[in-house]
């Protein structure tokens, strides 16, 4: 694995790679020579076509070596068992930003400076005991205790998204439900007016959309874009710093923590990003697939609307089969055999969740949607190991609440029309969902 990735090399803009590395979607995975099989496209995201790559890794090369891609060389998790191996073992794979970060795409020939306007550090791109410090400090704001507090209001603004929706007519799911109510949550937990909640949908756009052509020329574009949210919440921090008594929300945590309050301004924002990203783009896409995978498996809704005490268990299977975060990439800090494999310290290794979920060695009849399944927790859409999702109960009880509230008012909520996919390797998302509810 020594051939230098396409960022160690003469940087291309968005559109240029995009351009070089396009692939026929059409094409039978089954038909590809297993060694030139690349399931990071994000065309096969964009085109829902990835399940057939993975289907047949998890069947015929489980730690599977793609020599060549836009993101460079890198290794694919696929079955549920070496992706808790390889989460749980974050000594042998590391998360830090320094060697290599969690999102594919290698690392820069050279580390950049700590002031540089692309190098962002956050908790999840560290080790411990970095991680384990800063981790503690935004802990407080996840417990049970503190969501059952936000309960109350969660119902409020469900319940008001939903009253305002159209019958009768179509429209997109995603923008009027799925992103307010995410956007309007976030707005909350960093206790900021309502209204900016749009700021903050449009910096986890920006994240999400860094190398997406259709947003920026190159990546460098959409980190120019980022350093708009610090601006903003440098003026926040300051206003919690200036206050006699602390506040319990995020940004007051962040001001008042040990491991958090002497934060470089580049830490500081990539903090912040990873909180906006964290907790939008992960609930907006299962708020999503969950509509979704209910009109794709009509019998499910039926046992739905039946019997709406079947929410709690449904809610994790829809996060289970929406999988909204795709995968996580550790860095190998030393070599190790796995399966007869030789992983070479240095090497990108990529936890496919989406595919882990779908592994039914480890998950009864994993590839259907059922809403009253046994154990329906056991998945790994949140990861696992000392990173496992912060927000993982926040995210269920969005949805909990949400369902709940819907029951309430609308008999179904029908899709009438394609979804659209985000070209993303990364959050496997929906861009459009058109519904109607009947009136
Ligand atoms: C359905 C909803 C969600 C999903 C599927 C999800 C998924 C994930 C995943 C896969 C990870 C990385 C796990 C690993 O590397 O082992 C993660 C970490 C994290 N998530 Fe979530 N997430 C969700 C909701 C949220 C919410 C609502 C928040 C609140 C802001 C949040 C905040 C975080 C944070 C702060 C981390 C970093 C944890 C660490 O590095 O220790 N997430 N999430």
């Amino acid at each position: 694995m020594s051939e230098p990735s396409e960022s160690e090399q003469e940087p291309l803009s968005n559109r240029e790679a995009q351009e070089k590395w396009a692939i026929d979607v059409n094409v039978d995975p089954y038909q590809i020579p297993l060694d030139e099989l690349n399931p990071a496209h994000p065309s096969l995201f964009e085109h829902n076509k990835f399940e057939a790559y993975f289907e047949r890794l998890r069947a015929e090369d489980p730690l599977h070596l793609t020599r060549e891609s836009a993101f460079g060389p890198y290794w694919s998790a696929t079955t549920f068992r070496d992706i808790m191996y390889i989460d749980t073992h974050h000594d042998i794979f590391s998360s830090d930003i320094d060697n290599g970060g969690i999102r594919m795409g290698g690392r820069p020939a050279e580390k950049p400076a700590a002031d540089s306007p692309f190098y962002l550090p956050m908790f999840i791109m560290q080790d411990p005991p970095k991680h384990d410090d800063q981790r503690k400090v935004v802990t407080p704001s996840f417990t049970p205790k503190r969501i059952q507090e936000l309960k109350g209001l969660i119902e409020q603004r469900a319940g008001a998204i939903l009253d305002d929706l159209p019958r009768n007519e179509e429209f997109n799911w995603v923008r009027k439900v799925s992103v307010e109510l995410t956007g309007q949550m976030l707005a909350t937990i960093f206790d900021v007016p309502q209204e900016d909640r749009h700021k903050l949908i449009h910096w986890s756009d920006t994240v999400e959309n860094l190398g997406n052509p259709d947003f920026f020329e190159t990546a460098e574009e959409g980190f120019q874009e980022l350093w708009k949210c610090f601006e903003y919440f440098d003026g926040v921090w300051k206003e919690r710093a200036s206050r006699t008594e602390p506040g319990d929300d995020l940004i007051s945590s962040l001001v008042h923590g040990e491991a958090t309050r002497n934060m470089t301004p580049n830490e500081f924002l990539g903090n912040m990003l990873l909180l906006i990203v964290g907790g939008n783009d992960t609930t907006r896409n299962s708020i999503s697939g969950g509509v979704l995978a209910l009109n794709q498996n009509p019998a499910q809704y039926d046992k739905l609307v039946n019997d709406p005490s079947l929410i709690p268990k449904m809610v994790p299977e829809i996060i289970r089969w929406q999988s909204p975060v795709a995968h996580m990439c550790r860095t190998a800090m030393q070599d190790v055999e796995l399966h007869g494999k030789q992983i070479k310290a240095g090497d990108k290794v990529v936890m496919w969740y989406i595919s882990g979920n779908r592994d039914s060695t480890e998950i009864a009849r994993a590839d259907e949607f059922l809403i009253d399944r046994e154990n329906p927790r056991r998945h790994l859409s949140f990861g696992y190991g000392i990173h496992r999702c912060l927000g993982n109960r926040l995210g269920e009880m969005q949805l909990t609440v949400l369902w709940q509230e819907i029951l309430k008012r609308f008999p179904k909520i029908e899709v009438v029309g394609d979804p659209v996919y985000l070209r993303s390797n990364f959050i496997h998302g929906i861009r459009e969902l058109p519904v109607r509810i009947p009136g």
